[in-house]
C-alpha cells in the first residue's frame, strides 16, 4: 500500500546520520536553513512547538491573547498555553483552508500579543492581508507558521519572510525532515539575539541518549514506510498497536513531549542539512504530482472541492473536500493508496479546549470531517 506520507530519506541522509558528530552540526544546519529560506537567522529547537512556546514566552511574557486558526495542528494551541498565553481561535475561510483574516482582524483587542498566520497544507497565506494587519497593529507580533510551507510563495513572495518570525516543524511527516526538530527563522537581528539567548537558557543540551533514540527512530521509519512493509504497518496502525509512536495528541489533554525543552541533537541537524540539498527537487516533484492528482480527481464522484491551484503552494498535502470521507478512504485503500484525514478536528471542539470558546467554527468543523489528503511521495512513480 502506498502510505499517505513518506519522508524522502535516501542514501545522503543515511550517510549524514552515520557521520561522526561535530560540535557545530546544529550551527551548520541553522546557517544552511537560513540561507535556504532566504532569511538572516535560523535557530534550531527540539520541535516546532518548542520554538513557538519559547518565542511567545520570551517576546510576550504571559497572559496575552494569541490569535490562531481553529483548524490547525493542535500542538500550536498547546504551545500557546504552555507559554502562559491564551489562544483565541478563528474559523477557516469558507473557500480555502487558511484562517479567515477578516475574522482575525476583528478579534484583535488590547490584550492581543500575536497572530499566528498558517499556510495550511502549503497554501500560502494572503500576504497583502497580513501586511495590512501588521501596519494597522504594529505592536502585535505576526508569526508565520510554516510547518506546512517551506518557502511557499504568495504572488512570488516567500511567506516565511512576512512576519516577525516564522516557525517550521521538521518531523517525518513534513516536506523536509530532521527526524524530529523545529526551526525558527527571522530577519530581525534583535529578535534573533533575544530568541537565541532564550533557547540557550531554557533548553538543556541534547543528550547522547536522545541522539541514540533519534537514530533508532530513523532506522525504524525508513523501512516501515516502504510500500510492502507499510501494508503490515498500516494494519498495525489501524489496530492501535502503534499508538504510542503515531498518536501525536490526546483530545482531552494539553501537553508537550517530555523532551520538548531538550535541544536539537547533532544527528537531527545532519539529516536536516542533507535534506536541504534536496528541497528544490522535492518541491518540484510534489507540484508535478499535485497536478497529476488534480487531473485524475477532477471528475471523481463525491468530490466537493479540489485544493486551490496556486503556483506558490508548497504542497505539504494535496487536500480535497469530499462528501463521505470514510467511503473515500475505503475506496482508495482498496486501490492500494492510503488517504490521510488531516486535520480531523477543529481545536475548540476538542475536550481539552471545549470550555474555552464554545462558539461555533462552522468551516473548521466542516473541514475536520470532510478533508482527505492524497499521497504526494515518490511511491507514486510518476517520475
Ligand atoms: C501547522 C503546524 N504547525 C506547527 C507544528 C509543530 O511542529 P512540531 O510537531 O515539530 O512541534 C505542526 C506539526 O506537526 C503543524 O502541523
Amino acid at each position: 500500500m502506498i502510505p499517505r506520507i513518506r519522508a524522502e530519506l535516501g542514501v545522503a541522509e543515511m550517510a549524514a546520520a552515520l557521520r561522526w558528530p561535530r560540535h557545530d552540526d546544529v550551527a551548520r544546519y541553522e546557517q544552511a536553513f537560513a540561507a535556504s529560506m532566504g532569511q538572516r537567522h535560523a535557530i534550531a529547537f527540539g520541535y516546532g512547538r518548542s520554538a513557538l512556546s519559547i518565542a511567545l514566552q520570551c517576546l510576550l511574557g504571559s497572559g496575552r491573547e494569541v490569535i490562531c486558526p481553529a483548524y490547525t495542528c493542535v500542538v500550536v494551541a498547546h504551545a500557546i498555553v504552555t507559554s502562559g498565553n491564551v489562544p483565541v481561535f478563528i474559523d477557516s475561510h469558507a473557500d480555502d483552508f487558511n484562517m479567515d483574516l477578516d475574522a482575525a482582524a476583528a478579534a484583535i483587542t488590547s490584550r492581543t500579543g500575536a497572530i499566528i498566520a498558517t499556510s495550511l497544507f502549503g497554501h500560502p497565506v494572503n500576504l497583502e492581508h497580513t501586511d495590512a494587519l501588521r501596519a494597522a497593529h504594529p505592536d502585535v507580533l505576526m508569526i508565520q507558521d510554516c510547518a506546512h510551507s517551506f518557502d511557499a510563495r504568495w504572488q512570488g513572495r516567500a511567506v516565511q519572510g512576512a512576519g516577525d518570525f516564522a516557525i517550521f516543524g521538521l518531523n517525518i511527516s513534513k516536506l523536509m525532515t530532521s527526524i524530529f526538530g523545529g526551526m525558527l527563522t527571522t530577519d530581525d537581528d534583535a529578535v534573533a539575539q533575544r530568541l537565541r539567548a532564550a533557547r540557550d537558557r531554557k533548553c538543556t543540551p541534547a543528550t547522547l541518549a536522545k541522539g541514540l533514540r533519534r537514530a533508532a527512530y530513523l532506522a525504524a521509519v525508513v523501512p516501515a514506510f516502504m510500500a510492502w512493509p507499510y501494508s503490515v504497518v498500516g494494519r498495525l496502525k489501524d489496530w492501535g498497536v502503534l499508538d504510542h509512536f503515531v498518536r501525536y495528541y490526546r483530545p482531552d489533554v494539553i501537553d508537550m513531549p517530555a523532551d520538548y525543552l531538550e535541544a536539537m541533537s547533532p544527528i537531527e541537524a545532519r539529516v536536516g542539512r542533507a535534506q536541504l540539498a534536496r528541497h528544490a527537487a522535492i518541491l518540484t516533484a510534489r507540484r508535478r504530482r499535485a497536478d497529476a492528482w488534480r487531473k485524475r480527481l477532477a471528475h471523481e464522484a463525491g468530490l466537493v472541492r479540489l485544493p486551490a491551484d496556486e503556483a506558490g503552494a508548497s504542497w505539504s498535502h494535496f487536500s480535497c473536500v469530499v462528501d463521505d470521507r470514510e467511503a473515500w478512504v475505503a475506496r482508495w485503500r482498496a486501490r492500494g493508496i492510503e488517504l490521510g484525514t488531516l486535520i480531523e478536528y477543529s481545536i475548540p471542539e476538542l475536550p481539552a479546549y471545549g470550555a474555552w470558546q464554545p462558539a461555533a467554527f462552522p468551516h473548521a468543523a466542516h473541514y475536520a470531517r470532510h478533508t482527505v489528503n492524497f499521497p504526494l511521495t515518490s511511491d507514486l512513480r510518476d517520475g
